[in-house]
């Protein structure tokens, strides 16, 4: 019932998850395209202006040079989105690699550790994290946008090796990009809001906002932006072994932080209007480097295997989980309804199988039921030769 009750929790955390991160993000890629297209008005005081049609109506908006002249009566924010998709993330990082560290986080085979040290390095690794990005945006590094991209750019790849020194692919993903989406929502309560607080209050009282205030949360958002597509892939990441579980894992990371950042980089410039092809063609190009560096190994020929060996080794190392009625403490179902308990449903899942437990050593997870590397090898053989359950 409890197990149960939590896959309920998980389900809602990860729906509102969902739901908040698109309200934010869709809010962030609005605002930067509005500012991208935003045409010179003849009005002094207007920084540009734009008008739209959408959902069957007409829009303009303008944007104004400071600030208005006048308070409006009511002025929207926009930080909450931001704020709930740091909660719900949070609880779901703590659900499900916290709580079920054993087998999400840890990696034996990478470095044995318990369970509450495991839990304490993710959480130092954040606020660590967030604590080495707001150094860097302060001290005179932050006042040069290139040479900061560049050294953060090398922190990252740091980070990634770092983590994966210490957890299993799975969590040294996840970890990475909860510090990255730490860093964005760290900027959107520390900078963007406080600075924005400032100017409207400036306003309030008659005087000019002070432009650093505008310029701290413009630098902010800029590198929000950078980092949206490689914190979104690292949140789809648990669903592709050949990432995380890959044995150059940290490098796949690192060349999707940079596809993912240049090819969003090549997005803002056409904004403005005429980009040049070089961003997306790097990022794009990066892509299938990787895609043609981590393809299946093809294996010399592949000798016949007997069925009932492949069977004792499916029996010991998988069916604790992949079980009509699993064993294993905490599973109420098979996980993702992966039945390994029939010759028949094993030949049915000779390709993931591959996949999981050959290709990626993302299954058993965390090593947790100890499969041996001539384990591995006896179930790709009897793969590549035809997955014969006779
Ligand atoms: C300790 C429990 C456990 C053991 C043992 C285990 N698995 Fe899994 N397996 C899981 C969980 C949990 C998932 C779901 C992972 C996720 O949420 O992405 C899973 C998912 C899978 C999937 C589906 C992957 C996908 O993304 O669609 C396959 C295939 C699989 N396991 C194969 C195996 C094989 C083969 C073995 C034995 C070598 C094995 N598993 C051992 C827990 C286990």
């Amino acid at each position: 019932m409890e197990a149960y009750l939590l896959d309920w929790l998980n389900l809602l955390a990860r729906w509102a998850h969902l739901v908040v991160g698109i309200a934010w993000i869709g809010a962030s890629f609005y605002f930067i395209w509005l500012d991208n297209h935003l045409e010179p008005s003849a009005d002094s005081k207007i920084a540009g202006d734009l008008w739209a049609i959408h959902g069957g109506g007409f829009y303009h908006a303008e944007k104004f040079k400071g600030a208005p002249p006048q308070m409006p009566a009511r002025l929207h924010w926009f930080k909450w989105e931001a704020y709930w998709t740091w909660i719900t993330g949070f609880f779901l990082l703590v659900l499900v690699y916290y709580a079920g560290a054993e087998m999400y986080l840890i990696d034996a085979a990478v470095m044995p550790l318990s369970q509450p040290a495991a839990i304490g390095i993710g959480l130092a690794s954040l606020v660590l994290g967030l604590g080495v990005y707001e150094a860097l945006c302060r001290s005179p590094l932050g006042r040069n946008d290139a040479a900061l991209g560049a050294v953060m750019f090398a922190l990252l790849a740091v980070l990634a090796w770092g983590l994966t020194q210490v957890f299993g692919g799975r969590g040294a993903f996840i970890h990475y990009g909860a510090i990255l989406g730490t860093i964005m929502v760290g900027n959107v309560a520390h900078v963007i809001i406080p600075g924005q607080r400032r100017m409207v209050a400036a306003l309030a009282a008659g005087r000019a906002p002070d432009p650093k205030d505008g310029a701290a949360g413009k630098q902010r958002s800029v590198h929000n932006t950078y980092f949206t597509l490689p914190v979104l892939f690292t949140m789809i990441s648990s669903h592709y072994a050949f990432t995380f579980g890959a044995s150059w894992n940290w490098l796949v990371l690192v060349a999707l932080t940079l596809a993912g950042g240049l090819i969003r980089v090549w997005f803002v410039m056409r904004h403005k209007g005429g980009a040049p092809a070089w961003p997306l063609a790097l990022g794009v190009g990066l892509l299938l480097v990787l895609m043609f560096s981590f393809r299946p190994k093809t294996q010399d020929k592949a000798l016949p295997v007997k069925f009932e060996d492949v069977k004792r080794i499916v029996d010991a190392r998988c069916l604790g989980c992949h079980a009509p009625k699993p064993t294993f403490a905490g599973l109420v179902a098979a996980p993702k309804g992966v039945l390994l308990d029939t010759p028949e449903r094993i030949r049915a899942q000779a390709a993931t199988i591959y996949a999981q437990t050959v290709a990626a050593k993302a299954m058993p997870p965390g090593n947790l039921t100890t499969m041996t590397d001539e384990e591995r090898a006896l179930l790709a053989r009897w793969i590549l030769s035809g997955a014969k359950i006779d």
